[in-house]
């Protein structure tokens, strides 16, 4: 406790950032030092689960004395360790859980153990300091494609997800085929900007009448086969048109459904969560429909979106505030559904 704040710690290490974040009182960023390893991974074209292991290992230490000197405290004035127990890389998470236990211990702190995608969800409380539960919302990050329903500070229901691949796996795996390189979310966004959107019909899958589930492996498939028959007729290939043409298909499906569960819900909020919702193009479709449904869009700004430690600090904040608990045999764990995240 400092200035009479209620600080936390906490740590996030589920794919390739060493992050650590000090917050006061849940929601007031005092500290948020991310290490990426993606300069790394960009020489592999992707995460290599135990490179990443091994650099968190190495990082993680640092990152915390840096946390700490940022936000002008010590391991005295923090009251609660968060870290993210899953799902994510095992080898990677581990560091984390690890190094969050063996503080709590040294320190005589709490620790409470957080759903990583809970922790994407509360980058907008943090984001917006007025926005309270329950609303609607769009999760789409590098393993995650779902709509869901917010119903308090630690219970989601999902209305809706990915029979396949999550949004950003198909733009990350749409990237290494056009050639744009790791990570490839960022690279189609801005490529997308010069191309034409109409160029190439990609088709729009939208599943049954009301569903809420996705599914881009087809459309990941067509944009492979539309490159193959290019390269086998000769023809040049304009990727900014394809990734244009991509971006549109993907958004086309997943916008009409997430505003179309925001109505159907009627909280009136619209709230967009993971990596995917710093992509300029779902921002601006977002904004336009939703402005013309009356239903306020909720974006935390892209350093909130991708993976980081503030976000994981607030998720476990709420949950320690509710009255829960984790023990010093919290374990990693690479599975773990966001249907039972509590
Ligand atoms: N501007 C963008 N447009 C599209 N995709 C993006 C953009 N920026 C990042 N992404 C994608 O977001 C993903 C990274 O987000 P995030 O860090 O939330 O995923 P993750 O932590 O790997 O997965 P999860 O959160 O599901 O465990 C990558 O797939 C990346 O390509
Ligand atoms: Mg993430």
């Amino acid at each position: 406790m400092k200035n009479n704040k209620f600080l936390t710690m906490a740590f996030e290490s589920s794919c390739d950032e060493t992050a650590i974040a000090i917050l006061a009182d849940g929601r007031e960023v005092l500290s948020n030092v991310i290490s990426s390893q993606i300069d790394i991974f960009k020489n592999y074209g992707g995460v290599v689960p135990e490179i990443a292991a091994r650099h968190h290992l190495e990082n993680i230490n640092e990152v915390v004395d840096e946390a700490l000197k940022k936000a002008d405290v010590t391991m005295e004035d923090i009251d609660l360790i968060a870290v993210t127990e899953g799902p994510g890389l095992v080898g990677a998470l581990l560091i984390g859980v690890a190094t969050a236990k063996a503080v709590a211990f040294a320190c005589d702190k709490p620790i409470i153990g957080v759903h990583h995608i809970m922790g994407h969800v509360a980058a907008n409380y943090i984001e917006f300091p007025q926005l309270e539960p329950p609303f609607t919302a769009l999760i789409a990050s590098g393993g995650h494609t779902n709509i869901a329903e917010v119903k308090n500070y630690t219970e989601v229901e999902i209305i809706g997800g990915t029979r396949d691949d999550a949004i950003g796996e198909a733009y990350d795996k749409v990237a290494r085929v056009l050639g744009l390189g790791y990570p490839g979310g960022p690279k189609i966004d801005k490529i997308a900007k010069e191309g034409n959107p109409d160029a190439i019909h990609f088709k729009r899958v939208f599943l049954e009448k009301d569903s809420m589930d996705f599914s881009f492996s087809g459309l990941k498939t067509a944009v492979l086969n539309h490159l193959n028959i290019a390269k086998q007729k000769g023809e040049e290939i304009n990727r900014a048109d394809v990734a244009a043409s991509f971006q549109q298909a993907v958004m086309d499906v997943v916008t009409e459904k997430a505003v179309q569960a925001a109505k159907e819900m009627g909280h009136g909020k619209l709230v967009l969560a993971g990596g995917v919702a710093s992509n300029s193009a779902l921002r601006a479709i977002l904004k336009k429909k939703c402005d013309e449904e009356q239903i306020k869009l909720y974006v935390p700004s892209p350093i909130l979106c991708t993976d980081n430690g503030a976000m994981i600090g607030c998720a476990g904040y709420y949950k320690y505030k509710e009255g829960q608990r984790s023990g010093l045999d919290m374990d990693a764990h690479a599975n773990m559904p966001l249907s039972k995240a509590k």
